[in-house]
């Protein structure tokens, strides 16, 4: 089974993700343990195409039924091309999303419910993360980080929209504590990455 270490990077749009992933890829890097980046929807040929589907605000019509699948089918590609070969050597794998993601913006926020981790069993596979971090941070200070203009179809959403997202992360945090880790992400980004740092050491101790 798996050998590597799987570790994912959920919040809302807005919550400052992606330096905090420049920041776990460089801890990883520093100590010598071979990482892959990765994201969703997307870090396969077919996911990368199946994530213009989802993005494009054209596609006002999709239906939220069709939405879930087409994350999940982005995934089921994304673990079996990328995710577990890559633990399977050994890997650390950071992914910027994952299925957190669809439980709370298409299971809570769409109100598909469970119907979205039926779902995506079969698209994971077992392949779950060791660790999930969860940049926490209210929504009306995550949504004022987007450019209006810049918005893809998901982020273009209504303020309920996203305050709904965000309470499905921490109902989520609730049910998986030994999973999910919850930072607070309105603190600085320094201090935000010092204290990933710590749980990343204990884990990595632990491993
Ligand atoms: P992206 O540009 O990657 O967002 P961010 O930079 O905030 O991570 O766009 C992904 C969008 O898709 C984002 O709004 C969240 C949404 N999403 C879902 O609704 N369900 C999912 O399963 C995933 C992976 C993402």
């Amino acid at each position: 089974m798996k050998k590597g270490l799987f570790i994912t990077v959920e919040g809302a749009d807005g919550a400052g993700k992606s330096t905090q992933i420049d920041f776990i890829m460089k801890y990883l890097q520093d100590r010598g343990i071979k990482s892959v980046f990765t994201r969703e929807p997307g870090g396969t040929k077919i996911g990368e195409k199946i994530r213009d589907i989802l993005l494009d605000r054209e596609n006002s019509e999709m239906n939220y039924m069709a939405e879930a699948l087409l994350y999940a089918a982005s995934r089921a590609q994304h673990v079996a091309e990328v995710i577990r070969p890559a633990l399977l050597e050994g890997k650390a794998v950071v992914c910027d999303r994952f299925v957190d993601s669809s439980m709370a913006y298409q299971g809570v926020a769409r109100g598909l419910g469970e119907s979205v981790a039926v779902i995506n069993s079969y698209a994971i596979n077992d392949c779950m993360p060791d660790v999930t971090f969860l940049l926490k941070v209210d929504p009306s200070v995550s949504k004022r980080r987007i450019r209006e203009d810049e918005c893809d179809r998901i982020e273009q959403e209504a303020d309920e929209f996203h305050r709904r997202v965000y309470e499905g992360y921490i109902e989520l945090e609730k049910k998986f504590p030994d999973r999910i880790i919850g930072i607070d992400a309105s603190k600085g980004v320094r201090e935000i990455g010092l204290e990933i740092g710590k749980h990343l050491e204990r884990i990595i101790n632990a491993k």
